[in-house]
């Protein structure tokens, strides 16, 4: 009974207030800009960050599609944030069919959604895989798993939709979930497709590299259609991204560093969130955050390897669709 007194409290009392100054300097999203008849699409919302993304964006008025592959999933979450807010009925939350590994999905999905939509105002490009390295994994398109779904089938989705992302009575914005691992990634424009690199090579870093690269040249494609353009970086969230990567005994030894340093998905939510709602931002467009803030990224960018990787995307997806059409 002492012991529990002395030792087992006082231990957790520190555990906690450690825990709690960790959160502390995450940022958090502070504006209550209220989205009243704006319309939002959040990719791979059934889970984790997506998830609550979604919901905040529920929260503060917008109608939002959950744009995921699994139809189920995507109707489970609906309910779920339908049950976050009892006192709002009239709450419009739209599960949609969304398979990033399949670029004929993705066409389908943009089709859907230009027969039932005259404008977008957010498009969250969140859904992300990470597989382990030394197993590779194709899309249904038969492109890298990390290429075809981080970058290749966002890339091939929001350029679907910037007709209806540009209208001219407010601007739109896209928000692409990055991460800090794109420093750790480099882009082959030789072989963008990874069929040739090396066993180790962090083929996830190298896509969400290619989501920076992405999001700096459509900001620059779009710099007249009253589209603003963002990307950022959640920090390290507690969700199932490493599901394919992580044994059973990982959990034993990553539950520790968790506990200090890693986010719930709500707090990994939040710079996603600054950046579809802050007014601060209005005037800026193809820029990297974190933490609610600038981020001053380690990695060199060269204007021609986000205009070679653009061309090279829209070729690889034209070879897929008119092969089948
Ligand atoms: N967690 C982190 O520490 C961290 C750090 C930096 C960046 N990020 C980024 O944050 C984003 C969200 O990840 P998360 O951590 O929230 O992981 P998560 O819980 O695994 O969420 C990923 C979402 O993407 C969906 N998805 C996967 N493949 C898809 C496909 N082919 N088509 C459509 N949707 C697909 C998943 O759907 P299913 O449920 O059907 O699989 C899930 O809804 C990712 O872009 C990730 O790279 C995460
Ligand atoms: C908005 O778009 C319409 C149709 O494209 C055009 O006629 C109009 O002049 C535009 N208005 C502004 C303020 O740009
Ligand atoms: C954005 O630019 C417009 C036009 O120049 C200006 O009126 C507005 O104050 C700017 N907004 C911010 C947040 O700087």
């Amino acid at each position: 009974m002492l012991s529990l007194t002395y030792y087992v409290l006082p231990t957790i009392l520190v555990l906690v207030l450690i825990r709690k100054y960790r959160e502390s300097k995450w940022a958090k999203c502070k504006n209550k800009v209220k989205l009243n008849g704006k319309i939002a699409i959040v990719t791979g919302a059934n889970s984790g960050i997506g998830f609550e993304i979604a919901k905040e964006l529920v929260a503060r008025n917008a109608q939002v599609i959950l744009a995921c592959r699994n139809l189920a999933k995507a109707y489970e979450a609906c309910d779920l944030i339908k049950n976050c807010f009892p006192e709002k009925p009239d709450v419009v939350v739209i599960p949609m069919e969304l398979d990033l590994a399949s670029l004929y999905s993705v066409k389908k999905f943009a089709e859907n959604i230009k027969k039932q939509y005259k404008e977008i105002h957010l498009l969250i490009n969140n859904a992300g895989v990470s597989f382990p390295n030394n197993k590779r994994v194709e899309t249904k398109d038969g492109f890298e798993v990390h290429f075809g779904v981080n970058h290749l089938g966002h890339f091939y989705l929001t350029n679907q939709l910037l007709e209806l992302l540009s209208n001219n009575k407010s601007a739109s914005r896209v928000v692409i979930i990055a991460s800090s691992l794109h420093e750790r990634g480099e882009i082959n424009l030789n072989d963008l497709n990874s069929l040739h690199a090396k066993k180790k090579s962090n083929l996830y870093a190298n896509s969400k590299l290619m989501n920076i690269y992405f999001s700096q040249e459509l900001a620059k494609r779009t710099k007249l259609k009253n589209i603003q353009v963002y990307s950022c970086c959640p920090g390290w969230v507690y969700t199932g991204l490493f599901r394919y990567s992580i044994k059973w005994y990982h959990y034993f030894i990553v539950a520790p560093i968790a506990f200090f340093f890693m986010r719930s998905p709500r707090q990994g939510a939040q710079t996603a969130i600054y950046c579809a709602t802050e007014p601060a931002l209005e005037n800026e467009t193809g820029l990297l955050y974190r933490d609610c803030n600038h981020y001053n990224s380690r990695v060199i960018f060269y204007d021609g390897i986000a205009e070679k990787l653009w061309e090279e995307s829209e070729n690889m997806i034209n070879s897929v669709i008119k092969k089948g059409a």
